[in-house]
């Protein structure tokens, strides 16, 4: 009796919302079925890992997670574990995700992380909703909001993500990842909460979104490949940095970045590729196109010096650095020293080529002017001029 009457409620429920149309597969899975209360204070963790649970398992062709509009969902430290038996996955976030407020409050055990996705192949991850890693109690303990481990073919769209404990996005070991239309900010002054932090990943694509925070607005870290971004607004924060790179000695490699359409307002940094003394490998292939610059600090860097706590002792290793090509960059800049090209002279800096800068003075009563050693290459048509450079 109680079956049947269960399959009659779900033969009305799948007519009510015109299943067959919108939902070729199953029912999405909303988070209240699985218990949670979506109040801001009752801990929904459980709740979201059941309903997890229950989407990974799904054989069927497009399987969704619903995180419900107009709430607010309290979640520990939750991992989103695969593989999962469908490679068409949905996560539909229109609710909100909030993290604990305090140190007291935040049981994970592993704290380098809030929201974990392991191992998934295939899936999107999208929605109006809002992720608040409720950062500022957190800034000193250092975990990242969201991260991508081992995933590939997945995308990113649309979320707002506000004030993380660390960085906002970090992908790690992940391939063919799509990351569109997002909003990311934190307060200038919230120490290492990078915007989407790229490590040991390839093919990654960053599109049309917004980043302002306290610190790198992207950053790529060795082992990574393959990556555009393409218009994305910066700023406040430091930039888009390739590194640091090569830290205590390590053999770095980053090749075929594409930067491309940006602007960058107010950051304390514009482009850079910074390198630690003593590392080896290298960073090459890199681009950046089209990009505008609205009182940024330091606009284009690079630094193969890169040692911030003194306690280099005049390494002659370096990761070598070279085809890194900068084309239309203009706008203005806060200090004098617009461009600065920082090589180091026994391993250098190769076929760097600038073409149509024009980086002026916010301050209109003075120049730009570029440093430039040991770097090699060719710049035609750049306000300022790079001396070192044919
Ligand atoms: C990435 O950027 C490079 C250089 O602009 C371009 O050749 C390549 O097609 C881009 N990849 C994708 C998938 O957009
Ligand atoms: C450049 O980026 C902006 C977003 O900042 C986007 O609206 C615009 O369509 C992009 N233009 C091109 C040519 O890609
Ligand atoms: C730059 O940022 C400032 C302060 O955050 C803002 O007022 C201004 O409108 C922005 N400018 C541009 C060109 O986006
Ligand atoms: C590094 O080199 C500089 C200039 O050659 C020298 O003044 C300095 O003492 C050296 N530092 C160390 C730690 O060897
Ligand atoms: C580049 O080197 C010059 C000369 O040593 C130095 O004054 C400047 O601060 C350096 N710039 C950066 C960004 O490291």
């Amino acid at each position: 009796m109680q079956e049947l009457f269960f399959i009659i409620s779900l033969l009305m429920c799948m007519a009510t919302l015109g299943w067959s149309r919108s939902y070729p597969g199953t029912m999405p899975y909303n988070v209240m079925n699985f218990g949670a209360v979506g109040n801001g204070v009752t801990d929904d963790s459980q709740a979201f890992i059941k309903a997890w649970n229950a989407v990974c398992g799904d054989t069927s062709n497009n399987p969704t997670l619903q995180v419900p509009q107009g709430k607010t969902f309290l979640l520990q430290p939750t991992s989103f574990q695969g593989p999962c038996k469908s490679s068409n996955l949905q996560v539909q976030i229109e609710g909100n995700l909030i993290a604990p407020e305090g140190p007291s409050s935040w049981k994970g055990k592993d704290r380098r992380s809030w929201l974990y996705f392991a191992n998934v192949n295939g899936f999107t991850v999208n929605g109006n909703g809002e992720i608040d890693g409720q950062g500022s109690q957190w800034w000193k303990l250092c975990s990242d909001a969201l991260v991508f481990e081992k995933c590939t073919s997945f995308q990113v769209s649309g979320l707002k993500h506000i004030n993380s404990q660390k960085n906002h996005i970090s992908l790690d070991n992940c391939q063919d990842a799509t990351l569109s239309n997002l909003h990311i900010s934190a307060p200038e002054s919230s120490p290492n909460t990078d915007g989407i932090d790229i490590s040991a990943s390839q093919n990654i694509h960053i599109l049309n979104s917004n980043i302002a925070t306290g610190d790198d607005c992207i950053a790529i870290n060795t082992g990574s490949s393959q990556i555009n971004v393409t218009g994305l607004t910066c700023g406040p924060g430091h930039g888009i940095s390739i590194g640091s790179l090569g830290k205590q000695g390590e053999a770095a490699a980053v090749e075929e970045v594409h930067v491309k359409n940006c602007t960058l307002n107010a950051t304390q940094n514009g482009l850079r590729i910074k390198t630690w003394q003593g590392g080896s490998g290298y960073a090459r292939k890199i681009t950046f196109n089209d990009i505008t610059l609205t009182d940024v600090d330091n606009p284009i860097i690079i630094d193969q010096f890169y040692c911030p706590h003194e306690q280099c002792s005049n390494e002659t290793n370096a990761v070598k650095i070279s085809d890194v090509s900068y084309t239309g960059i203009h706008g203005t800049s806060i200090t004098q020293d617009a461009i600065a090209l920082n090589c180091s002279r026994t391993v250098g800096c190769d076929n760097i080529v600038l073409e149509h800068i024009h980086i002026a003075s916010s301050n209109s009563k003075e120049g730009t002017y570029s440093t430039c050693i040991n770097a090699h290459g060719k710049c035609d048509d750049s306000v300022p001029s790079v001396g070192c450079l044919k």
